[in-house]
């Protein structure tokens, strides 16, 4: 695992944008693995001021997102679907057909699970973009995640529940269920990049970096990547 520690949120954003850009522009057909949550919004943004200067183009490039809720409606404010048009899609050249999160508009989440997995087995993600949860957690699995389980429907811990509900009213509103790529699907990525920011990600920013290999935390997976780098400022690097 590499470690780049930056002062700050700012320099996070610009370091985690610039690697997703040289990334661009040396394969703009690329299959990028995309991540939700507050700490990527300044990678995104970084992302659409240099497209908008003209530096970079999506047009051909994939996007495969990690994760979505279950029990909310894709044009509900708080999906991820949602989140990636507000935050990146709608501010660039990418092509709608092109965008993939995993579906549970369905009945059938099993199915919906499976066909987001084979489309994942089609094709390989030359980047994954990963967030950490206070947990441990990556995408939604959650710890106690088998390493080698892929694409599926899982249940979230009160934890994260709570974590996230800064952007629900109230707890309730939180869902309950998602569907998440698996810890074996991020671990087939060519590349991953992590990215964690402030004091409350110290503790797990820590133990997937020198801690033990334990699906306890989920984010030690990452160990047995030959090809990770974690971006991380100065307040998440604490306990390192
Ligand atoms: C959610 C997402 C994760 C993300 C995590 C941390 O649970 N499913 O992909 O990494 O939140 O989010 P934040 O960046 O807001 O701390």
């Amino acid at each position: 695992m590499k470690v780049i520690t930056v002062r700050d949120y700012t320099e996070l954003s610009a370091t985690a944008g610039q690697m997703i850009a040289d990334l661009l522009r040396s394969k703009p057909a690329c299959a990028l693995g995309l991540a939700t949550g507050g700490t990527p919004l300044g990678t995104y943004q970084y992302l659409v001021e240099r497209y908008r200067a003209g530096e970079i183009s999506l047009q051909q490039v994939q996007t495969f997102n990690l994760d979505e809720y279950c029990e909310l409606p894709r044009s509900h404010p708080q999906s991820y679907y949602q989140f990636m048009y507000d935050n990146l899609f709608r501010h660039v050249d990418i092509v709608p057909e092109n965008i993939h999160l995993p579906c549970t508009d369905s009945a059938d989440l099993q199915a919906q699970c499976d066909s987001y997995n084979a489309l994942l087995h089609a094709t390989p993600l030359d980047l994954q973009l990963l967030g950490i949860g206070s947990n441990g957690h990556i995408g939604f699995c959650e710890p106690g995640t088998p390493f080698d389980r892929e694409t599926f429907h899982t249940r979230l811990t009160d934890k994260t529940r709570q974590d996230n509900q800064r952007f629900f009213d109230s707890l309730d509103e939180v869902p309950t269920t998602a569907i998440t790529m698996g810890i074996s699907n991020i671990l087939q990525a060519r590349a991953i990049l992590l990215i964690a920011s402030g004091e409350a990600k110290a503790e797990c920013v820590a133990q997937m970096v020198k801690g033990p290999i334990t699906e306890q935390v989920p984010a030690s997976a990452l160990q047995l990547h030959a090809d990770v780098t974690v971006i991380v400022d100065e307040a998440a690097a604490a306990l390192l």
